[in-house]
């Protein structure tokens, strides 16, 4: 794990990075959580460079909500890209608030030993993982390869 960095500090340093946090942020501000009041904006780079954003949308039926990271992955898979090279999600609270179980097999899917995953709350990242450090000894798509 690596200690946060803000982002908003250094212009033009983790130019990268800031747009992740730009685009988690703004999903964020689109978020659908009326039930949990904990809106969850991510936001991925694809291999070929474009970002994916996406936000939690809950339901009234509260098993039917999804996470923001799985709005990202499906926008990611619509647009045809499918590597993602790194995520960033922001939410609120004091806690340090890394991906649910469930978003990093969903992440697993499309990622690869160099996908970097970052925490961020309102103020900039706080910590940034690897996938094999959010999800160790992982199901992958190589486990049903022939
Ligand atoms: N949530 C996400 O969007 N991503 C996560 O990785 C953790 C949880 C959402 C789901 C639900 O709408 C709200 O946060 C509270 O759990």
């Amino acid at each position: 794990m690596v200690e946060g960095r803000r982002v908003r500090t250094l212009a033009g340093v983790d130019a990268d990075l800031q747009e992740l946090f730009d685009a988690a942020l703004a999903g964020q501000g689109h978020a659908h959580a009326p039930y949990s009041r904990f809106p969850v904006g991510a936001a991925l780079r694809a291999a070929s460079g474009r970002v994916y954003a996406g936000c939690n949308v809950e339901n009234a039926s509260f098993p039917e909500g999804t996470c923001a990271e799985a709005a990202a992955i499906a926008a990611m898979v619509a647009a045809g890209d499918r590597e993602i090279v790194a995520v960033l999600t922001v939410a609120g609270g004091d806690d340090l608030a890394t991906c649910c179980g469930g978003c990093r097999q969903r992440i697993r899917e499309f990622a690869t030993a160099a996908t970097r995953i970052h925490a961020a709350g309102p103020d900039g990242v706080r910590a940034t993982f690897t996938m094999d450090e959010l999800l160790p000894l992982s199901f992958g798509p190589s486990n049903l390869a022939d």
